[in-house]
């Protein structure tokens, strides 16, 4: 058995429900996060036929210091910044590489990155690889933040801090308590790191996301990944010009990767035109979240103010049963279990989007009734 110790671990996982495969796409949908259902938009389909006929490649060819670096790739970079008000941008193949990036490349050996207890893998990712002191503060606990700084000072710490938060959690849906974060920022020399993945294109001024108005100071970088409400791929790291630079030079996970696709780069600018110009799509998502608290919280499921509602349940097992029984009335709700969320704390995610209807929603309530008993 070559494999047997991979075997037994997939073993393990099943025997503590934990087994996870791949399931086709079907049911109506609560669990993407293309929350303005632009994925499958005309307009963004018709950009990328529209460049395709221009003769914009499929591939990059390379890397973006080598002869991967598009004019598509540099136009998008330049848009974003002017949109989110940052100094410059610079665009990832996925959100997870531009975190492991960020975190692993620009805190410096004698740093400290203080980091949400709930922040994301690929945080998690980049601080494995970073020579910065990490820990842990409890959730959207800013005192907790500045007592980790406090306490690291006292041991000798001399370094720059870094402070790591999503502005939107993607399973809690709550948010971090950003201005008191930027206050605690600025009273220490520190730089925030706001992971703006679930809030970009459904919070702020056409849709600039939570970090509106922190955008643009010295010390604070945003993420803003292209995969869920811009209906892409990708991600824009968005802060000062010299984190740009730095990562060009330093950024192992950027130098030594064939750039996105240009075709990609271009969606993306069309999705953050969309966004800003179609301010429809913002409301009507709006008015599903309000439907959605109205009907769901008889099944005890309380409004977060955002897309993501969570049905916190526990226990994996039956997670999985309660979403395989609506799945199968035809639902698209995922169960979400560990390590996604820590022990304990499978849920099921209830996601909104425009790919479903008010009409949607009511009956999603009533068939959740059934699958809950
Ligand atoms: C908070 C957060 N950050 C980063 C990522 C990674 O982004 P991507 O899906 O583009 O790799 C995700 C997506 O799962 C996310 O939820």
């Amino acid at each position: 058995m070559m494999f047997a110790d991979q075997e037994r671990d997939l073993a393990a996982l099943a025997a503590a429900d934990r087994y996870r495969s791949l399931l086709p796409r079907k049911g109506i949908d609560f669990a993407s996060n293309d929350y303005l259902g632009l994925a499958g938009s005309d307009r963004l389909r018709g950009a990328v036929v529209d460049a395709l006929r221009r003769g914009v490649s499929v591939g990059s060819g390379g890397s973006r210091l080598l002869r991967g670096n598009a004019l598509e790739h540099e136009v998008l970079e330049a848009g974003a910044a002017r949109f989110f008000g940052t100094e410059a941008a610079l665009f990832f193949a996925s959100g997870y590489v531009a975190n492991t990036v960020l975190f692993a490349t620009l805190p410096q050996r004698g740093d400290l990155i203080v980091h949400d207890a709930l922040i994301h893998a690929s945080a998690h990712e980049g601080m494995r690889l970073t020579r910065a002191d990490c820990v842990s503060a409890a959730h959207n606990d800013a005192g907790a933040f500045e007592d980790a700084i406090a306490n690291w000072r006292k041991a000798g710490g001399m370094g720059r801090v870094w402070l790591a938060v999503e502005s939107l959690y993607s399973m809690d849906g709550d948010q971090a308590p950003l201005a008191a974060l930027a206050e605690i920022a600025d009273r220490h020399d520190a730089i925030l790191l706001i992971d703006e993945a679930h809030a970009t294109g459904v919070f702020g001024t056409d849709g600039r996301g939570l970090a509106e108005g922190l955008d643009g100071r010295e010390n604070v970088i945003s993420l803003r990944t292209c995969g869920k409400a811009l209906g892409c791929e990708g991600a824009l790291l968005c802060g000062p010009a010299v984190m740009r630079d730095f990562i060009v030079n330093r950024g192992r996970g950027f130098i030594f990767s064939t750039a996105p696709s240009p075709l990609m780069a271009l969606a993306v600018g069309e999705a953050l035109r969309i966004v800003a110009d179609e301010p429809v799509r913002r409301e009507s998502l709006w008015d599903l979240i309000a439907t959605a608290e109205r009907v769901l919280a008889r099944y005890g499921i309380a409004a977060t103010g955002s897309q993501i509602l969570p049905l916190v349940l526990g226990d994996a097992a039956r997670t999985m049963r309660v979403a395989g029984a609506i799945q199968a009335a035809g639902f698209d709700v995922r169960g979400i279990r560990p390590p996604t969320v820590p022990a304990g704390g499978s849920r099921l995610r209830i996601s909104l989007t425009l790919n479903a209807t008010v009409a949607d929603i009511e009956a999603l309530g009533t068939v959740m009734g059934e699958a809950l008993q």
